[in-house]
Formats: C-alpha cells, structure tokens, sequence
C-alpha cells in the first residue's frame, strides 16, 4: 500500500495505475475509519481495480474550529485497516498542501447546499464540493463512493458531477449501522454510556417514519410525529426532522405519493448525531 502525502506522489501512482489500463476507485473521507468506510473500500475494490482512499480532515466544512479540533484521529490505525484490506493507496496530506493561501476558487450546488443542514451549518457543502472537487481532479478516478448516511452531502456531490461534466461516476452506498441499529460515525466515539444507549432513538424514530410514511400521511403531520417519537428520549435534543422528496430535497406538497427521505439530526450532549431513510410509500 502506498502512501502519498503530496499530490505528487500521488499522481504519480495513479499514473502507474493508469498505465496498465486499470480502472480505479476513489474513497474520500477524514479518517478515523470504521465498518461504514471500510463498507465503502470493499465495493470500490467489487467495482474497480485499483481502490485510493483519502485520509484528510477538511477545514473549509467545518463552521465551529472547536468542532475540527475535536475530530478523532488516528492514523497509524487507519493505515493498518487499510493495509489489511488490501487498499493500492492512501492520500493523506497536510492542510498546506491541500490547500494554497491565496486559493480563491471554490465549488457550490446553489440550492441544495443551502437548504437543511446547508442552513444550520452555512458554507459546509461548499467546503465539501470544494474539497472533493480537488480529490476528483488529483486521483483521476472512473468511480467514487459515498455513504447514503450523509445523504444531502451524496446528493450535492452527485449534483455537483452532473453540473460540471465531471468524468466520474459518484455511487451511493447504504448505511452501516451497529448491531443494535445506530447508524456507525467517527463520532460515535464521543458519546458518553448513556448518551450511546439514548442515541437508538434515532433508529427506532426512522422505522417508526417509515411505517407511518406508507399510510397516505402528509410530510407536515410525519415530521410531527417523529418529533414526538425522539421527544420521549430526554437526552435527546432534536436538530432537525425533515421529511423531503427523496430525489430532490424539495418539500412535498399533499399526500405522499413518491419516495421520500427522512432527515434527522439531534444532539447528545455536545455530539451532533444524523440519521436519514429513504421510505417508498408505495
Ligand atoms: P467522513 O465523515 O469521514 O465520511 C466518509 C464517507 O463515509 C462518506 O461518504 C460517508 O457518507 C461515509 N460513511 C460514514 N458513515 C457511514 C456509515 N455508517 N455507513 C456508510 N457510509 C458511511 O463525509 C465525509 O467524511 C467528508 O465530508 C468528505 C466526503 C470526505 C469530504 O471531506
């Protein structure tokens, strides 16, 4: 496995790659690696022959600096995960090489990155499209692969492509949870026994969505319900309930007749937790 600190570096392997005809996978994320990203690695290796995934946590999408300070890491683990799962290479640089001081382009989906968590965390998909962006143009790759669990991030990235002709294909993957069904996250970490145990609420708020979605119900009413169902955990603090078209985040009018996705976030003390589910009402 090689590791590529600099751009350079990794251009060069992706050269190598690129030589030999190969097609390659690309799996971007800030590290801290668990069964969702190693979930990622696996169907990229399925799909392409040479799988690159990215270790870099990301200061342009992060609003709070105390947030990015408290992000986990740990790197020598990442690697060895990495090592072991057989990836061909890992970009992992430092902020000063991602990113030059007088850099002054930057990448943004108009309306879906200012809506939901777009309006709570302000310019965080543009740090997001940004970056990725960056990745896409430096690692070459036919195929990238992101976790339907930030879904608005993989809608906005896969907008972002369609939008700019990018010549990659952004693939959704589902949601890997723990046994008892929360949805795995870097920040799982963080939460305290209780707040670990109050964070199934969320899970159970998403079944709960999706039985009650299949019965004619409008958005409105639904968002209101699952707020009741999380408002019976009290060490849950609810940040958002959206019910939204599934395809385009657009609020829906009347009945539910299309697919729509369930949005949550909520916090568990300091830890911003999100969930979502796609539910067919048909
Ligand atoms: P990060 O939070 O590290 O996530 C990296 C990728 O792993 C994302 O595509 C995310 O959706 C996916 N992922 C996280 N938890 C998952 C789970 N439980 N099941 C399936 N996939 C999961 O998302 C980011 O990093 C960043 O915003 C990034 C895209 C790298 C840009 O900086």
């Amino acid at each position: 496995m090689k590791i590529c600190r600099t751009k350079a570096e990794l251009r060069d392997a992706v050269q190598g790659f690129r030589a030999q005809n190969e097609t390659i996978g690309l799996v971007p994320t800030m590290g801290y690696l668990h069964e969702g990203h190693m979930t990622l690695v696996r169907t990229a290796k399925a799909q392409t022959n040479r799988v690159i995934i990215t270790i870099f946590v990301n200061p342009t999408q992060f609003g709070d600096p105390s947030d990015l300070d408290a992000y986990p890491r740990d790197e020598a683990r990442d690697f060895a995960l990495l090592k072991a799962e057989g990836v061909d290479a890992v970009f992992a640089p430092a902020v000063e090489e991602m990113y030059d001081p007088s850099a002054q382009t930057v990448v943004e989906t108009e309306q879906l990155a200012n809506m939901l968590m777009g309006a709570l965390r302000p310019d965080h998909y543009k740090g997001v499209c940004t970056i990725v962006a960056k990745l896409f143009n430096i690692a070459q790759a036919d195929k990238a692969f992101f976790g339907e669990k930030d879904y608005q991030q993989l809608l906005v990235i896969k907008t972002m492509v369609r939008d700019l002709d990018m010549p990659i294909e952004a693939i959704g993957v589902p949601t890997v949870r723990e046994i008892d069904g929360l949805a795995m996250s870097s920040r799982n970490v963080r939460l305290s026994p209780e707040d670990r145990q109050a964070a199934l609420i969320l899970n159970k708020a998403l079944a709960y969505g999706d039985y009650e979605a299949s019965d004619g119900r409008e958005a409105a009413d639904l968002e209101n319900d699952i707020r009741a169902f999380i408002a019976r955990e009290p060490r849950a603090t609810v940040q958002s309930v959206d019910v939204r078209d599934a395809a385009s985040l657009e609020v829906p009018t009347g009945q539910i007749t299309a697919p729509v996705v369930i949005l949550l976030a909520a916090t568990f003390g300091d830890v911003l937790l999100i969930d979502q589910r796609v539910c067919d009402p048909n």
